[in-house]
C-alpha cells in the first residue's frame, strides 16, 4: 500500500509515522511519503495535485490542519484555505488516481449544547471559526471522493504541544493553576487514534466516524487526573469559560460516541485514563533518559 501522509510533523502525523511499520501495518507491506510545511503546502493546489498525480498513492491521510483555535477567529480565511480548500484539493486528486481519502476532523463541528454524547448522524453546528472550517472541509471531502473516511476526534495527546504537557509545565512553575471546568469532552491518545486509522484504511467501510478514547471529563478533571498520575503537588482551581475569556468561543459538551466503530466492530478504543497513564509513563521514561544523557 502506498500512503501519502500530510501534516507528518504534527502530533497525529508523528504517531502515524511511529505506528506504520509496527503492529497493524507491518514493515515491508507499504511505502510511505510523509509531507509537511515548509516544503509542502496544502494550500498550494498545483503542488497538491502534482504530488498525488506523480506518486499515485493508494491512500491519502490528511493530518495537515490549521489547528490554532483562538488564532483562527481572526484568521478565518486562512483556516478555511487549509482546513477546507486544502482538504478538498487532496480529496479530489485522490479520487482522480483511485486513492482512498482519510480526513481528520473534530468534535468542534458540534455546538456543545446537547447533554448526551454526539453520534455521527447528529447535525453539526460549529460555534467558532476553526469548527466552521473543519465542518466545511468534511463536506468538501464527501463531495469530492466517495471513498472517504472522515474521523472526528478530540483533545489529542501525543508527541507535540498538547494539554498534558502544558499542565505538567505550568504545575512545575506555579502553586496553583486555573482550569476550565465547564467544557466536557474526551482526551484521546494520538497512538490509539493512529491504530484506528490504520485499521480503517485496510477496509472499504467508508463514511464518517467518531474516534475518541472512551469516557468523558472536563478540562479541570483532566488536569487533576494528569497531576494525580504524575504525583506533582499543585492546586487546581476550577474556573468557567466566561472567566477565562479566550478569543474563540468553545462548545460546552462535545463528548463523541464512537457509534459507527461500534456498529461495524472495526476498532475499540480503551478508556482515556488508561491511555493517559501509558502516555505519562512513556514521557517519564523519555525524561529520565534525557537526564541520564546530560550527566
Ligand atoms: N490536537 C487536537 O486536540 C485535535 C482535536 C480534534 C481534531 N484535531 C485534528 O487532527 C488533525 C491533526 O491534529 P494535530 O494535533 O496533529 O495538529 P498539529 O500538531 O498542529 O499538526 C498539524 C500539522 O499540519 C501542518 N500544517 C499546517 N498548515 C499547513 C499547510 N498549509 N500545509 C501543510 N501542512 C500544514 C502543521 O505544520 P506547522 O506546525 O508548521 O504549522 C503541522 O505539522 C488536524 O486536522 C486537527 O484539526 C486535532
Amino acid at each position: 500500500m502506498k500512503i501519502l501522509l500530510t501534516g507528518a510533523s504534527g502530533q497525529l502525523g508523528k504517531a502515524l509515522m511511529a505506528q506504520i511499520g509496527s503492529g497493524d501495518l507491518p514493515a515491508g507491506t507499504h511505502h510511505l511519503l510523509p509531507v509537511d510545511l515548509p516544503e509542502w503546502d496544502i494550500t498550494n493546489q498545483a503542488q497538491v495535485f502534482s504530488t498525488v498525480l506523480e506518486w499515485q498513492p493508494d491512500v491519502v491521510i490528511n493530518c495537515a490542519g490549521y489547528t490554532d483555535v483562538d488564532r483562527a477567529e481572526a484568521n478565518e480565511k486562512e483556516a478555511f484555505r487549509v482546513n477546507a480548500l486544502g482538504a478538498r484539493d487532496l480529496s479530489a486528486v485522490a479520487f482522480r488516481v483511485g486513492a482512498k481519502m482519510l480526513q481528520i476532523s473534530t468534535d468542534y463541528v458540534f455546538d456543545g449544547k446537547a447533554a448526551t454524547p454526539r453520534r455521527e448522524y447528529h447535525p453539526v453546528n460549529p460555534v467558532n471559526a476553526y469548527g466552521r472550517s473543519k465542518a466545511w472541509g468534511e463536506r468538501l471531502v464527501r463531495e469530492t471522493n466517495p471513498c472517504h473516511f472522515i474521523l472526528r476526534t478530540a483533545w489529542l495527546f501525543g508527541e507535540g504541544q498538547n494539554f498534558v504537557r502544558k499542565i505538567i509545565a505550568l504545575s512545575r512553575e506555579k502553586e496553583e493553576i486555573s482550569v476550565v471546568a465547564d467544557q466536557f469532552g474526551t482526551p484521546t491518545s494520538a497512538v490509539d487514534l493512529a491504530r484506528c486509522i490504520l485499521r480503517l484504511l485496510q477496509t472499504e467501510s467508508y463514511g464518517t466516524y467518531h474516534a475518541t478514547n472512551e469516557g468523558e471529563c472536563s478540562w479541570f478533571s483532566f488536569a487533576r487526573g494528569i497531576l494525580a498520575l504524575t504525583g506533582i503537588e499543585c492546586r487546581v482551581k476550577p474556573v468557567t469559560s466566561r472567566e477565562l475569556a479566550r478569543p474563540a468561543p468553545r462548545p460546552h459538551y462535545t463528548v463523541l460516541e464512537n457509534y459507527m466503530l461500534e456498529l461495524s466492530g472495526l476498532f475499540r478504543f480503551r478508556h482515556w485514563e488508561e491511555a493517559l497513564a501509558e502516555y505519562l509513563q512513556a514521557e517519564a521514561g523519555t525524561r529520565a533518559q534525557e537526564r541520564k544523557a546530560r550527566l
